[in-house]
């Protein structure tokens, strides 16, 4: 039923019937990830240095580059003589890159704002896209089959970003408090656990591979499942807003290194 009926999309590049502005959330997530992709390459290559910042004791990371894993003593990378190119960033953002290159609501924003592939809901795509057809998760796309495999992966970086973000509250003397720099980072790390517990893989790895929630552990599993579809309901609310905040923590920090904000960067509540 139903097979055969074609929607009456008039023929041409971008033509339609509709009369709203169907172009403009293409357009905004095309110059979104343009930006974000020119501001990395530029942070990773041309400008790597301010990646932090310490406050009476404690330290406060760019989120590019935490985890800041060259300062660690695990498998001598401490001591590691890198080259001058190499930086904490270089080595680890192949993750998150990975992650989001191969999240499911990732492949709908690019299909459709680089590829054009659709265009919109009843917009004509180009004539090349008619041509070529959907071809899956062929060549270069079959890459996005690795998206569970990142998965597991960017949970790791996650809890490194929180033990990262109780390096912002230990203060010389033995003092506990909070920072900018904390709020800074916890937000960080809390939007990006949101971004990755919304995750349709993850959803699936909890109870989606089940036939049934009745009995035992699949119950809870049943449970679980029930909860993470609340969150991803709103994937692409998470997918963004933690994005964003990836970039607006590294002008924080960029900017105290700078010497911009000295009064607020320095301020620090004291609780223990
Ligand atoms: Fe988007 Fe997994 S589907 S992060």
């Amino acid at each position: 039923m139903g097979e055969g009926i074609k929607l009456p999309v008039i023929n041409g590049l971008g033509r339609t019937n509709r009369v709203d502005n169907w172009w403009s959330q293409p357009l905004a997530m095309g110059l979104a990830l343009t930006l974000a992709l020119l501001y990395t390459f530029w942070r990773l290559f041309l400008h790597d240095t301010g990646i932090s910042y310490q406050l009476d004791g404690s330290t406060v990371m760019s989120p590019i580059f935490s985890p800041n894993i060259l300062e660690w003593e695990l498998f001598g990378l401490s001591e590691w003589n890198h080259p001058n190119w190499v930086n904490a960033a270089i080595l680890v953002l192949w993750i998150p890159f990975g992650f989001r290159g191969t999240c499911y609501y990732m492949r709908r924003v690019y299909y459709r704002t680089f590829f054009a592939s659709p265009s919109a809901c009843w917009v004509d795509e180009p004539e090349i896209n008619k041509k070529l057809g959907y071809k899956g998760e062929k060549r270069v796309f079959i890459l996005n089959n690795l998206h569970r495999y990142f998965l597991y992966a960017a949970m790791i970086i996650i809890a490194i970003k929180w033990w990262d973000v109780t390096h912002t509250l230990t203060f010389e003397g033995g003092q506990y408090g909070v920072s900018v720099g904390t709020f800074v980072m916890a937000i960080e790390a809390f939007l990006l656990t949101m971004y990755v517990t919304s995750c349709h893989a993850l959803r699936h790895l909890a109870g989606g591979m089940l036939d049934r929630w009745t009995t035992g552990i699949s119950q809870i599993r049943g449970k679980l499942f029930g909860r993470l579809s609340l969150t991803n309901r709103s994937h692409g609310f998470w997918f963004w807003t933690s994005l964003s905040f990836v970039f607006i923590g590294d002008l924080w920090v960029f900017a105290v290194n700078e010497g911009y904000f000295t009064g607020l960067a320095d301020w620090k509540l004291i609780l223990l």
